[in-house]
């Protein structure tokens, strides 16, 4: 396993759709260990492969608490399969937008089909954290990021605000 470097926002990779994978072997199981590998060295809960500029449609989760063992989720062609009418409104935040969070409104509960890290079809069903998790990470796989949800004025505020953090961490590795 290795830790690779996650994409910050701005940035076009993060808006491109990526492709299924053909089945889940090797290559797309090292993908996930390294995708989780590179989660948990952030303190994040979620990861989409095109984060570390993968284009394959490939999400790892993990929501368990500091205090309980690791849960880590690894799935393959992810889709959603069934949301709740009910929706609910909570902070999000993203790997690829460090310190930056808005409330986004989703479904707060989900079914999900896909591939397992050993091939196997699977259905998830999620509530809460898990389920908004695995909605934020299945949209990036479609190039959609959480901030999409905000209004031009409060998305634009947070774009300009990471470009001039990269900007500053450019010039002071020159
Ligand atoms: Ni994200």
């Amino acid at each position: 396993m290795a830790v690779r470097p996650i994409i910050i926002a701005p940035d076009k990779r993060l808006k491109l759709a990526c492709k299924p994978v053909e089945g889940v072997g090797k290559s797309v199981r090292t993908l996930m260990d390294d995708m989780l590998e590179s989660m948990y060295a952030s303190n994040g809960i979620g990861l989409a492969a095109p984060q570390l500029g993968v284009l394959a449609r490939v999400i790892v989760l993990d929501v368990a608490r500091a205090d309980n063992e690791p849960q880590p989720l690894r799935l393959a062609n992810p889709e959603i399969r069934w949301v709740s009418d009910e929706l609910v409104e909570r902070e999000e935040g993203c790997l690829s937008f460090p310190e930056h969070f808005a409330p986004v409104t989703r479904p707060e509960r989900v079914r999900v089909a896909y591939l397992d890290h050993e091939n196997r079809a699977r259905e998830l069903e999620a509530a809460g954290l898990l389920a908004r998790c695995v909605q934020h990470e299945i949209d990036h796989l479609d190039g959609l990021l959480f901030v999409e949800y905000l209004s031009a004025l409060k998305r634009n505020v947070i774009l300009r605000k990471l470009a001039k953090t990269k900007k500053l961490a450019a010039e002071a590795a020159d």
